[in-house]
């Protein structure tokens, strides 16, 4: 791939059949960081710009979502000093970048259990949120302190509070229903998930979004992962024959219920 011309959209890629929400486990930063002789932090820092830059990939080349996984309810199990990094990180990256990011119609939102981080980092997300909710280039989700069991749990627990006020009988709880309580509510399924560093799991990560995404494995180092490395998945991406349980015949078109959320 030709990365010196990656403004626009390869070649390589039919732009009408583009994953409409991306997901990405953005794994291997304090490895690459290592690898050079550098703290973990580095790591932290350099992948901090591959997905600034990607978030504008996604809008250059026209997918409209993207959902990167920055810090996960395990996490909490790092050093201390590595937390405090990362959550000073992103305060810092929101400060620097919302206003650039609004101007280029980017839709911020924060998925997770956001109760657990502090005061501050709450306060500065909730109104990046609000500044850019009417934006529609590309809808940019962070998922920060993020557990997809939490998410499930939680979901639950609202759907049976409806139960309990009468609001809705048991009998006719639907997916839609659990669909509607989770941190993405409204928010289309991912149909590509993209992981880096050559770890092959989930890590706790979407659970119930990623049920029909096409999974992509990288051996890249995420703050290695730039446009050439997406372009490659991408074109991966389309050269699989989603069936969604069907058979194989790209013209039946998917299941709606696995296509919305
Ligand atoms: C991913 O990179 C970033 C976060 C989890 C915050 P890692 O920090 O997990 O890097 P490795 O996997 O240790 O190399
Ligand atoms: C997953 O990466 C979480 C994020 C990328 C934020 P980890 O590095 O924490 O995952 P494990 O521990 O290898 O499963
Ligand atoms: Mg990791």
């Amino acid at each position: 791939m030709n990365a010196s011309n990656l403004k626009t959209l390869p070649i390589e890629l039919d732009a009408q059949r583009l994953p409409q929400h991306v997901a990405v486990i953005m794994d291997g930063n304090g490895r690459w960081a290592s690898k050079r002789h550098m703290p973990r932090i580095a790591g932290h820092r350099q992948g901090a710009k591959i997905l600034k830059d990607l978030v504008r990939c996604c809008k250059d080349w026209g997918i409209p979502a993207l959902t990167a996984y920055a810090f996960s309810t395990e996490n909490w199990r790092r050093p201390s000093e590595e937390v405090d990094f990362l959550m000073a990180l992103f305060e810092k990256m929101l400060r620097h970048e919302l206003k650039e990011l609004d101007r280029e119609g980017v839709r911020l939102s924060f998925i997770g259990d956001l109760n657990g981080l502090s005061p501050t980092l709450q306060q500065v997300m909730a109104d990046a949120m609000e500044q850019t909710r009417e934006n529609t280039a590309v809808h940019f989700s962070v998922a920060v302190n993020y557990g997809g069991r939490h998410e499930l749990v939680e979901a639950c627990r609202s759907v049976a509070g409806k139960v309990q006020r009468g609001e809705l009988s048991l009998g006719e709880i639907s997916e839609d229903d659990l669909e509607q309580q989770l941190y993405s509510g409204g928010t289309p399924c991912p149909d590509l998930l993209i992981r880096t560093s050559g770890e092959q799991r989930l890590s706790n990560f979407l659970l119930w979004q990623l049920a029909y995404a096409e999974l992509y494995f990288t051996d890249a180092f995420w703050p290695d992962f730039d446009r050439a490395a997406f372009a490659e998945a991408l074109v991966e991406f389309q050269a699989r024959d989603r069936r969604f349980g069907g058979l194989k015949d790209k013209g039946i078109p998917a299941p709606a219920a696995l296509l919305t959320a």
